[in-house]
């Protein structure tokens, strides 16, 4: 198997195999459940970029409830890359999914998506590599009209919360490796790239954000 990609997110193949449980013994299923908020909002026959989906668990849900075109799953750990291969292999589901292991690097100078999913991978990078690598990257493969549904934790006023998000950054710095200290102030830096936000809904006592970005129809 290709080794994992390790770029600015880190280095996520040591934390794979305990991922999902880590996540529910904190969050229960409230993490999963948020980035599902919006799934209905996708059009049916839509092809879709999955970036750092992790173990899968959304896209079982994509494949269930979206009925997509075509589903590229961009994820830059193999391990994690593994498990979401793997589970659909036990749960067979109708769609066409691509496994890519990589990050937006891999992604072609032609490859246009009307849907674009970033499933808590904002958070882990610097304001200045998502102002400048990772959103531009991103953006130049959304179709004009595409949607881009992004689901993160974002900064609050409430110590509580910023000792649990810095908690969260402190353990992925020390196992994956990711180059962030804090939480990027991601929903302005997305404002930049010339998508409005449509739709946005709260969850985890105000944390964490589903929304909904727009492209402009003509580009
Ligand atoms: C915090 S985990 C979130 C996993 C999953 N979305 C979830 O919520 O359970 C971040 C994931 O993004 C992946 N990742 C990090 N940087 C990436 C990049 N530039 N492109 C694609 N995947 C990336 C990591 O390997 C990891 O699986």
């Amino acid at each position: 198997m290709p080794t994992q990609v390790t770029g600015f997110g880190g280095n996520f193949d040591r934390v794979a195999p305990v991922y999902d449980a880590l996540s529910f013994i904190v969050f229960g299923r409230s993490l999963l459940q948020a980035q599902t908020t919006f799934l209905s909002a996708i059009p049916g026959n839509a092809s879709i970029l999955i970036v750092g989906g992790g173990t899968g668990m959304v896209l079982e849900q994509v494949l269930l409830q979206c009925h997509p075109r075509r589903v590229l799953y961009l994820e830059a750990s193999a391990r994690m890359l593994a498990r979401a291969s793997g589970r659909m292999l036990r749960r067979p589901l109708l769609g066409s999914v691509e496994f890519r292991l990589g990050d937006e690097t891999a992604l072609q100078p032609d490859e246009r998506f009307d849907v674009i999913m970033t499933p808590f991978v904002l958070d882990l990078f610097t304001g200045q590599t998502l102002a400048n690598t990772i959103l531009p990257r991103l953006r130049r493969t959304l179709a004009p009209g595409g949607l881009w549904l992004v689901t993160d934790f974002v900064r609050m006023e409430k110590w509580q919360h910023q000792t649990l998000i810095g908690l969260m950054i402190a353990f992925f710095r020390l196992t994956a490796g990711i180059e962030t200290q804090q939480l990027a102030d991601w929903p302005k830096l997305l404002s930049e790239q010339g998508v409005t936000l449509t739709r946005s809904q709260s969850a985890v006592g105000g944390m964490v954000v589903s929304q909904v970005w727009q492209a402009a129809t003509v580009s």
